[in-house]
This record gives structure tokens, C-alpha cells and sequence, in this order.
């Protein structure tokens, strides 16, 4: 059971947690949320939510990982054995098979665009010729099931391989590169005629558009894309040793993120622009706009293949975290083997995956949910990103600060550095400001 943990050297960790944290939730949803939450302020109260709740929040994870090393119910079961505090680990487990379901279904997506650039489908796209195709796919129902279905294989065919094998080999060389092509993106895009436009939409805050609505979904997004409030960053802290820097560490996980997702919103938003399309369409986006760049730049369709593969691969170092959370529970807690775990859960998944997958136009009814008027993946992201991953985070924040106390989790965090200036910082947040926050957005969003 020991061997089949696995362990992180310590650039490993580093590639592996960023290569968690940047995926669909940076290219793919970041720039669709902005959209669909009025622009520029959201964008600023993201910013402000990554440096006060998310970075702070993936402290508490690495830290109460590495000095477990155990799945995320197990750590809170090794601090407080048999109490009701493992609940919040469950509920991590279980959002871990919710948010994998749906998130292979657009990782889905990138595959099959990766196939249409490489044969050329993006050439003369226009804003609508794009639209046009991005739906007749999006509504297909078998072919949206076996994209679902590979990916999830190729999902448990890393993780069967184990934590080191298998997820720090693919993190390597995938982050420089996925950053050159981002920014060949950025020339095309801001040079479109009517990117002006885009720009003020993504920066300008207009303050008189503040709700709870926004708050909740951009913290809801900062911990996403992080990949925060269900315990992967426990998990993966569970595989770093004790010389460990888990601020600088964390710090650069932070970092590399938000560098990616501020970078995507400048390529989105002057090409949708540019276009007329509008910004608050939702989730087809990236898809919608992307085509129309590659088929207006010299070498666009080498681009293109280019761009959707790394997104695939990003996608993939970021559903192989997900699912390591409950396979990493099994392994620990019910002594199953890696391959074994591996396999049913992302068999689970599958299965819960298909309703989303059926849900962009394929079955009417999981495209657009009696009485609730969403789609079933909408009603998902909702509710397992907005809601339980805050639900995640308030708990392992007062866990860590009142539960496990400050003193123990700061001399955890010291065994690896020399002195940690953001200590008094850090423990301000986690104690005061993070549970504060979100209790006052659940309050205020629920009357
Ligand atoms: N952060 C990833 C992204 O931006 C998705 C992800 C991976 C995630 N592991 C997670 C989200 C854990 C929430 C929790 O695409």
C-alpha cells in the first residue's frame, strides 16, 4: 500500500500542481465566466480572490497534505480520527467524481477540434460558419460520448501508471510551449480591427453591476482553476517531502494560473469583438472565436492543431489530478490497488458524464432542464464548482486554523524554509477573512 502511494521530486511537484491547476479552467471557462458576468469587475474581484482566498486556500491543502500524506479524508481523519471532520474529505472524493465527468466531456471537445484543425475544417471560418460548426458537434450525441469515453480511458491510463510515472512526465515540456502559442494568439488577436473594443470590456469595471452572484462565481472560479476546495492539492501535497518551500511553491502554482487565464481573456475578447458575437453567449466561447483567429493568421491551421493539442494535454494533467483525489482515497483507505481504483472510478465517471455530454444539444432535456432553464453540465458547474468548492474551502480553512491550530500548521510550513514572511498575512486570511467571505456571500446569495 506504502509503494503505491508515490512520491514528487521537487521540480516534479511544482510542474505537476501547475500543470493541475492550468487547464479548461483557464482557456476554456475563464474567459466565458468573465463574459457572462458583465466583464472588467469581474476580472478585478477574481484578481483580488486569487491573492486573498484561492492562494492562501492552497496553502492550507499542501500543507495539511504533506503533514498527513494522505488522502484528503484521511488527513482530516489523522488530525481528528473518527470525527465528522472526514465529511469534508467525502465530499471532496465525491466532487472529484462530479467534476471529472463533466469536465472530460469539453476536454472531449478539445481532442475532436484538435482533429478538425489537423484536417483543415478551420479554413475561411467566419464568426458564424464557426458558430455552425461548434453546435453540429457539440449535438452529437454518439460522437460526444466517445470523446467523453476516450478521454476518461486516456485519464485512467495515466493514473493506472502512478503518481510520478505518469503525472510528472506529462507537466514537463507542456507549460513553455503552451505559453509560446498564447502569445502568437495575442498578436493575431489584438491586431484585429475592433480589438479596442474587447479590451474595455475585459478591463473596465462597472461598479454598479456588484451582486453576490459575481463574488460567489468568481471566488468559484479562482478555486477551479486553482483546483481548490476538494482536496487535490491535498493529495498532492500528501507526495512532497519535508524540504519542500510550500510558499514559494505555491507561489509560482498562483502565478503561472493566473498568467494564463488574464492571457486567454486578452486573446477571447477582442476576437469575439472583432467578430460582433456577443460575450455572454457561455460556454461555446473558446470554440466559437479560436477557429476564426487560426483561419485569419498565415500558418493558422499548424497553430490551430497546435493549440488544441496542448489544450488536451492541459486538460489532461488536469483530469488525471482530479480523478488521483478518489483513487488516492481508495488506495489509502480501502486498500485497493492503483489499476483497480483507477479503472472503476473513471468507469463511475463515465457514466455520470453522459448526461452532460448530451446536454449541448443533443437530448432537449438535459440541454435545457424543465423549470431551471440551464443545461444539465451548466447546473453541474454550479453546483460543484460554485457551491461545493467554497463549501471545501471554509471547511479546511477552519479546520486548519481551529481545529489542527496555526501553531502546528506554521511549523509544518517551516520544516522546509528558513523564514516565512507572509505568516502573519496567511494567517489572517485563513482564520478571519476566508471563512468571513464566504460565509457572507452564501448568507447574502441565499436572501
Ligand atoms: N484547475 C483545473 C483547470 O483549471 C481543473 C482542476 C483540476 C480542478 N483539479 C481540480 C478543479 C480540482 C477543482 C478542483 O482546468
Amino acid at each position: 500500500m506504502v509503494s503505491d502511494r508515490g512520491s514528487f521530486s521537487r521540480l516534479g511537484f511544482i510542474l505537476a500542481a501547475a500543470g493541475s491547476a492550468v487547464g479548461l479552467g483557464n482557456l476554456w471557462r475563464f474567459p466565458y465566466t468573465v463574459g457572462m458576468n458583465g466583464g472588467g469587475l469581474f476580472v478585478l474581484i477574481y484578481l483580488v480572490a486569487i491573492v486573498v482566498v484561492a492562494y492562501p486556500v492552497l496553502m492550507v491543502e499542501i500543507t495539511l497534505g504533506r503533514h498527513t500524506r494522505r488522502n484528503p479524508v484521511g488527513a482530516f481523519d489523522a488530525i481528528r480520527p473518527r470525527s465528522p471532520w472526514r465529511l469534508v474529505g467525502f465530499l471532496g472524493v465525491a466532487t472529484g467524481f462530479m467534476i471529472l465527468s463533466f469536465y472530460s466531456v469539453v476536454a472531449g471537445w478539445s481532442v475532436g477540434y484538435f482533429f478538425k484543425a489537423i484536417t483543415g475544417q478551420f479554413r475561411g471560418m467566419t464568426g458564424e460558419t464557426a458558430v455552425e460548426m461548434y453546435e453540429a458537434f457539440t449535438a452529437n450525441p454518439w460522437l460526444q460520448i466517445l470523446l467523453l469515453a476516450v478521454f476518461i480511458a486516456l485519464t485512467v491510463y495515466v493514473i493506472s501508471r502512478g503518481v510520478s510515472g505518469g503525472i510528472e512526465k506529462f507537466s514537463k515540456i507542456l507549460m513553455p510551449v503552451l505559453f509560446g502559442i498564447l502569445l502568437i494568439l495575442l498578436l493575431r488577436s489584438l491586431t484585429l480591427r475592433g480589438a479596442g473594443k474587447g479590451i474595455v470590456f475585459y478591463l473596465k469595471p462597472d461598479f454598479s453591476a456588484i451582486s453576490f452572484k459575481i463574488v460567489i462565481a468568481a471566488i468559484g472560479q479562482a478555486f477551479f482553476s486553482m483546483s481548490l476546495g476538494m482536496g487535490t492539492m491535498i493529495t498532492y501535497g500528501s507526495y512532497i517531502s519535508d524540504k519542500e518551500n510550500i510558499p514559494g511553491s505555491a507561489r509560482w502554482i498562483a502565478f503561472f494560473d493566473t498568467a494564463i487565464a488574464v492571457l486567454a481573456g486578452f486573446i477571447i475578447f477582442p476576437a469575439i469583438f472583432s467578430q460582433g458575437m456577443d460575450p455572454a453567449q457561455g460556454s461555446g466561447v473558446m470554440f466559437n472565436t479560436l477557429p476564426v483567429l487560426f483561419a485569419k493568421m498565415p500558418g493558422g491551421m499548424v497553430v490551430g492543431s497546435f493549440f488544441f493539442l496542448l489544450l488536451s494535454i492541459a486538460a489532461l494533467t488536469s483530469t488525471i489530478s482530479i480523478l488521483e483525489v478518489p483513487v488516492s482515497y481508495f488506495i489509502d483507505e480501502k486498500k485497493w490497488n492503483r489499476k483497480f481504483a483507477s479503472v472503476i472510478i473513471g468507469l463511475v465517471a463515465l457514466f455520470i458524464g453522459i448526461p452532460s455530454a448530451l446536454s449541448t444539444g443533443s437530448v432537449e432535456f438535459f440541454t435545457n432542464l424543465p423549470l431551471l432553464k440551464v443545461s444539465f453540465m451548466d447546473l453541474m458547474g454550479t453546483v460543484w464548482i460554485n457551491y461545493s468548492l467554497c463549501v471545501g474551502a471554509f471547511f479546511e480553512a477552519i479546520f486548519l486554523a481551529y481545529i489542527w491550530k496555526k501553531r502546528n500548521a506554521i511549523s509544518e510550513i517551516m520544516k522546509g524554509i528558513g523564514r516565512f514572511r507572509a505568516e502573519k498575512a496567511w494567517i489572517i486570511a485563513v482564520s478571519f477573512i476566508i471563512p468571513l467571505v464566504l460565509i457572507l456571500i452564501f448568507v447574502g446569495n441565499f436572501f
